[in-house]
C-alpha cells in the first residue's frame, strides 16, 4: 500500500534541509497603537514592535476605514452571497471600481478577491484573447505574474531586470505579431523601480500593450496615491494598472484598471473572476474610505518617506549593509539563509522586533535578507531601538558591520 503521508513529511524534511521551512510568527496586531503588537510566543503573550508590514501606512487602523468596514457589515451583513454572476454586483463594489477607475484616469475597473487573482486572471485572459500573442515579461515580475503568464499558454519572452536594451532586441526579434509587456513599478524585494516613460516607448514603437504591477506603490506614490505611473505623469500610457488595496490601503482585494472594453472583456472572460465570491461589501467599502482618504491626504505618504529616509541613514551610519533604495522599502542584506533566520529569531525573542526573513525562493540563494518597511507610525525612537538592536544582533552572530560613518541629519 502506498504511504501517502510520507511523500508530505519527506517533502518538508527536504525544506528543512534546505533552510527553507518557514515558520509563521502568532501576532495581533493592536488597532490604534500599529506598529505595536502582541506576539504569542512559546512562553506566553510579549509586546513586540512590528518592521514589515505590507500595510504600509498604518490604513488598517485609520478609524474611517474600520468604521466603514464594521458599518457596512451591520448595514449590509458579511458575506457577498455568491460569484458576481450568481448575485450580481454589491453597491460597494460598484462605488469601489468607480474609485480606482478614478484613482488611474481609466475608463473601468474591475474588483478581485486579492492581487494575486487580479494578476493571474488579468495577465492570461487577455493574452489569451489575443491571437498569437508574446508575452514580454520582466525577470523579477512576481510569481502571480508568472502565473498568469503560464496559465495563458501564450509564448513568452523574459527580459533582464529593467533592462531596456535586452526589451528592444526582443521586440524586434517578434516582428509585427501581438505583443503585451508585463512588469512591476517598484520591485518589492530589492525596492528599486521601473523606468516607466521609457518602456512605453518602446511599447509604442514596437505596437505592444502594456500592463503594470503598482502593487507596491499605490497608496504611496503620486499626489493622490496613484502610483508610480501617476507621479510620472505616465497613466495615460499604459493599457493596464493592475494594484492591490491589501497593502497601503490597509485592506484586502486586487484590482485592474484601463479601458471598458478591455475591463469589460477581462470580466466577461477570466475563470479567476467568473468563478470566484466577490469580496464581502464590508470589505470594499472600508478599502474606497481607504482609497478616498489617501487621495485627499498626503500626510501618510509624506511621513512614511520620512521614517524611511531616516531608517536608512541611521541604519548605515551604524554599519549595517543597507541595500541603497529609491523607495520606502529598506532592505538590510544578510546572503546566508542560515544567518538570516538566526538574526530574525534573536531579534523577536531578546529585543520583541519583529521581522520576517527574506530566503529563497522569494530571493535569489545568497541575497537573502531582512525587508524592513518604516512607516509613518514608526517614531525616532523606534528606529533608533531598531539600529540598535540590529547591531547587536549583527556582533551576536559575527555578521560584518561596515566601518561607522557620520548619520545624515
Ligand atoms: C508585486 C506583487 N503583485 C501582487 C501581489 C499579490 O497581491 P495580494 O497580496 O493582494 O494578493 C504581491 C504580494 O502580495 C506582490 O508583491
Amino acid at each position: 500500500m502506498m504511504d501517502y503521508q510520507n511523500f508530505f513529511t519527506s517533502a518538508l524534511d527536504r525544506l528543512q534541509a534546505e533552510r527553507r521551512y518557514r515558520v509563521f510568527a502568532d501576532i495581533e496586531r493592536l488597532a490604534g497603537r500599529y506598529p505595536q503588537a502582541i506576539w504569542h510566543s512559546p512562553e506566553g503573550p510579549r509586546p513586540i514592535t512590528v518592521w514589515c508590514s505590507n500595510d504600509y501606512l498604518g490604513m488598517g487602523q485609520n478609524r474611517d476605514v474600520t468604521r466603514a468596514m464594521v458599518e457596512t457589515a451591520w448595514r449590509l451583513g458579511t458575506g457577498a452571497g455568491g460569484t458576481r454572476n450568481i448575485s450580481g454586483n454589491s453597491h460597494p463594489i460598484v462605488e469601489l471600481e468607480a474609485e480606482l477607475a478614478d484613482l488611474h484616469g481609466k475608463e473601468a475597473a474591475l474588483v478581485f478577491t486579492s492581487g494575486y487573482v487580479s494578476n493571474q486572471a488579468g495577465i492570461s485572459t487577455l493574452a489569451r484573447l489575443i491571437p498569437n500573442c508574446l508575452i514580454l515579461s520582466d525577470a523579477l515580475n512576481h510569481n502571480s505574474m508568472i502565473e498568469g503568464v503560464r496559465q495563458s499558454g501564450c509564448d513568452k519572452a523574459i527580459f533582464r531586470h529593467n533592462d531596456l536594451e535586452h526589451l528592444e532586441e526582443l521586440l524586434q526579434a517578434a516582428g509585427d505579431r501581438p505583443k503585451l509587456i508585463v512588469f512591476e513599478s517598484v520591485y518589492s524585494m530589492d525596492g528599486d523601480i521601473s523606468p516607466i516613460h521609457a518602456i512605453c516607448d518602446l511599447a509604442e514603437r514596437y505596437g505592444a500593450m502594456t500592463y503594470i504591477d503598482e502593487v507596491h506603490a499605490v497608496g504611496m506614490y503620486g499626489p493622490r496615491g496613484g502610483g508610480i505611473a501617476e507621479r510620472e505623469g505616465a497613466m495615460h500610457r499604459i493599457d493596464v494598472i493592475e494594484g492591490t488595496m491589501a497593502k497601503a490601503f490597509g485592506v484586502m482585494g486586487g484590482y485592474l484598471t484601463g479601458t471598458k472594453a478591455v475591463m469589460d472583456a477581462i470580466r466577461s472572460f477570466a475563470p479567476g473572476f467568473i468563478f470566484s465570491t466577490a469580496l464581502p461589501p464590508a470589505v470594499a467599502a472600508a478599502a474606497m474610505a481607504s482609497i478616498r482618504h489617501l487621495k485627499a491626504s498626503s500626510t501618510e505618504r509624506q511621513q512614511q518617506q520620512r521614517q524611511a529616509a531616516r531608517t536608512k541613514a541611521v541604519l548605515s551610519s551604524a554599519g549595517l549593509p543597507v541595500l541603497d533604495t529609491p523607495t520606502h522599502i529598506v532592505p538590510v542584506m544578510v546572503g546566508d539563509a542560515e544567518a538570516c533566520k538566526a538574526a530574525c529569531d534573536r531579534l523577536l525573542a531578546k529585543h520583541g522586533i519583529y521581522i520576517q526573513p527574506i530566503n529563497y525562493p522569494t530571493v535569489p540563494r545568497g541575497t537573502e535578507r531582512l525587508r524592513i518597511t518604516p512607516g509613518p507610525f514608526h517614531s525616532n525612537a523606534h528606529i533608533d531601538a531598531l539600529a540598535a538592536a540590529l547591531v547587536e544582533v549583527w556582533t551576536a552572530l559575527k555578521l560584518p558591520l561596515e566601518p561607522k560613518v557620520q548619520a545624515a541629519e
